[in-house]
């Protein structure tokens, strides 16, 4: 194997690894319970293969906001530490996923002239080139980090929906660009924590962008889905249709909430009420439940030192409770950014709280939609351990890496002599785009 013969001099994932056109994808998740760490080969044919993955427990964020850099940057350090050594290599810089901080999506449209020739390359280069700066430009884009901006559909001449304007004669060729934001700060301090672990952040991924394409198929994407990703101090929404992302949101809630609302319900640890979750823990109640007891540790501070003994149903009501508030913001959300109709029937739960027993059974009647559970796929030789639906986001940024695609955010394209028109993109023009989307399928 061309990689397990290099030496462990720093690598950049960027680095072709000839002769056969391979090259290494590095992946970083800094989650509010975990980082974990992937490191693949990808050779832009086949399913991108692991060769090293980590691991480490980290409680330096706060509702997916690095909040105490040393602890982040230590585990950091240890995860991407054992993926290295599985490998064998040394990686340079990562692929990072950011779940929180203010992310936000949009569209943002852009119009240029053709006067009726063949639309060519160097047209849609001119028409990409007066996007990103037109988004540059945006003041009320100013002061926030532009994670992605893609080209999505294109117009020519009113005629829209077209996916490569390439050959066709126009007067005016437009696109929609989708860009995603994030505040400033929290995207700086996620750089920091992973550039002290001697690690260069070679993107922030938003959460959403990631996860998708670990556990979606291209044919919900294209119909429509939602991404319900329950991590364990944020759920982000993400809406696809059309083959893209459409909207996203995060609610700072997530499976950490289930495991406090049993700790402060039962008296217990944090540690032991976690173990009840994932022991005995479920969002469906059963008749058995009443008579089947479980048993609550008691806390270091209790004097008896003796466990208590509850029906298992007590557990149950108190995680329906928080599934049934986590639920009802999911919902709104999915309002909120137009996730009605015939599109806006399938849901897919991921992140460790799908994990939770009967969550897509809640889910389903909760959110009144089809819900199934979204496991990671897609890669060649993921270990068990990172298979779970908690690696989604991991395992989509590894796919995220070994795709080409144009992204604003990162391509410069060549600039521009012709005029640029369109008005400044509007929070309206997602519920637009969405509803055109809808009415094509
Ligand atoms: N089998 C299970 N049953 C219930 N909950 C589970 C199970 N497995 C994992 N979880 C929960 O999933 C959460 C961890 O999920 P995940 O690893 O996706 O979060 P994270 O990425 O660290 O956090 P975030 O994305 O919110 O920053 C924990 O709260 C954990 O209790
Ligand atoms: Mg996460």
């Amino acid at each position: 194997m061309a990689v397990a013969a290099l030496s462990p001099a720093k690598l950049n994932p960027g680095n072709l690894l000839k002769p056969r056109g391979e090259r290494l994808v590095a992946a970083l998740d800094v989650g509010t319970s975990k980082v974990a760490a992937l490191i693949a080969i990808a050779d832009g044919e086949n399913p991108p293969r692991v060769i090293g993955a980590g691991v480490r427990a980290c409680n330096g964020l706060r509702r997916g906001l690095v909040a105490d850099m040393a602890r982040t940057e230590t585990a950091v350090r240890a995860a991407m530490d054992q993926a290295e050594r599985a490998a064998g290599l040394e990686i340079e810089s990562v692929l990072v996923n950011l779940s929180a901080g203010g992310l936000d999506s949009d569209v943002a449209p852009v119009e240029i002239d053709i006067a009726g020739h063949r639309i060519e390359d160097a047209d849609v280069a001119t028409l990409l080139a007066a996007g990103r700066a037109r988004i540059e430009a945006n003041d009320r884009l100013k002061g926030r980090t532009i994670l992605h901006a893609e080209p999505t559909l294109y117009t020519i001449d009113g005629v829209d929906g077209v996916t490569n304007p390439r050959g066709f004669h126009a007067n005016r060729l437009a696109v929609d660009i989708h860009v995603i934001t994030a505040d400033t700060p929290p995207c700086r301090n996620l750089d920091l924590a992973v550039r002290n672990a001697h690690l260069n952040v070679e993107s922030i991924v938003a959460a959403g962008v990631a996860s998708s394409l670990s556990i979606l198929g291209q044919e919900e994407r294209e119909l429509g889905v939602a991404v319900v990703e329950i991590g364990a101090g944020v759920t982000t929404v993400a809406v696809h249709g059309g083959g893209m992302l459409l909207g996203l949101a995060a609610i700072p809630m997530g499976a950490a909430d289930i495991t406090a609302d049993i700790a402060t319900n039962f008296a217990c640890a944090r540690s032991a009420a976690e173990r009840l979750k994932t022991l005995h823990g479920a969002a469906t109640a059963s008749p058995r439940d009443n008579h089947e007891m479980i048993e609550i540790p008691p806390l270091e501070t209790d004097d008896s030192g003796e466990s208590r003994r509850v029906a298992k149903a007590e557990l149950i009501a108190v995680i329906r409770s928080r599934a049934d508030l986590l639920f009802r913001e999911v919902a709104q959300a999915l309002g909120e950014m137009g996730f009605h109709g015939s599109a806006g029937r399938q849901v897919v739960l991921t992140g460790g709280g799908a994990e939770l027993r009967g969550v897509a059974d809640f889910a389903q009647g909760a959110l009144a939609r089809n819900v199934r559970l979204g496991r990671p796929r897609g890669l060649i030789g993921l270990p068990e351990a990172q298979s779970g639906a908690a690696f989604a986001a991991l395992v989509g940024l590894i796919h995220y890496g070994a795709t080409s695609r144009i992204d604003l955010a990162r391509t410069p394209p060549r600039a521009s002599s012709r005029a640029a028109r369109g008005p400044e993109t509007q929070p309206g023009r997602f519920a637009r785009l969405f509803q055109q989307l809808k009415t094509q399928i």
